[in-house]
């Protein structure tokens, strides 16, 4: 009896060390040696604000990045970009890799859609771009303004989004916040489309 106690804590002790083996110790050196790609590019400022704003909004929540290879879902036949690799995410910190798909997967939307202007419009209001949109508006990150000539709101240093007219409240023009254009620098930088050493 009193030998099999710290038996059982051996095995106890060995379960535990072979799973943080396993878990924690071999995928922290395959890691480690991993190398960004010859075309990711570091993350801008700008960009990084933006991101943080992806984070707070929870964008992902309805968005993933990462694209899948053929076996594993249409994500090759949408367009949206080669299989991403794990040097991809090498500046992400946290990763958002996203386990929910209520929207396209965005690793590569500034490939699809690298316009400032179609990204505010659909971040006020994404039916003004996409008709029968579910995705919510983001109306907090833009201001309304009375309507000002366009030279007083230029003088002003203020961006205007080209909203469609059916979609803007009566007599006033909306104007993009510093978070806004944070955002969509972020979105817009999302292009993981280069090609891979060794692929072409
Ligand atoms: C409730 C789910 C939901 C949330 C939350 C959400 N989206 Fe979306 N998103 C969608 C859906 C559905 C679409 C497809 C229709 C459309 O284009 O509006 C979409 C489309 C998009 C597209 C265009 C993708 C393409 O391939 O054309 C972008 C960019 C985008 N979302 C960004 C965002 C950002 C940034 C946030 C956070 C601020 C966000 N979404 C939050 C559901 C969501």
């Amino acid at each position: 009896m009193y030998m099999k106690v710290p038996l059982f804590i051996m095995g106890v002790l060995a379960t535990l060390l072979i799973a943080w083996a396993g878990l924690t110790l071999v995928p922290g050196i395959q890691i480690s040696e991993i190398e960004p790609p010859a075309g990711l590019k570091p993350y801008t400022d700008q960009q990084l604000r933006g991101r943080a704003i992806y984070i707070r909004e929870g964008c992902i929540y309805c968005h993933s990045q990462q694209t899948r290879p053929v076996g594993f879902g249409a994500d090759q036949k949408r367009n949206w970009g080669r299989p991403s690799v794990p040097g991809d995410y090498l500046y992400d910190n946290p990763q958002l890799l996203g386990t929910m798909r209520t929207g396209p997967d965005l690793f590569n939307i500034g490939a699809r859609q690298p316009s400032e202007d179609w990204h505010l419009i659909h971040l006020y209001n994404p039916r003004a771009t996409s008709p029968g949109s579910i995705m919510p508006p983001y109306p907090w990150l833009f201001r309304e303004e009375i309507e000002y000539s366009d030279e007083v709101l230029a003088a002003r240093g203020e961006r205007v989004v080209p909203v469609p007219e059916e979609y803007l409240p009566p007599g006033k023009v909306i104007i993009a916040t510093p978070e806004a254009r944070d955002l969509a620098a972020y979105l817009i930088g999302l292009n993981h489309t280069y090609p891979l050493e060794g692929e072409e």
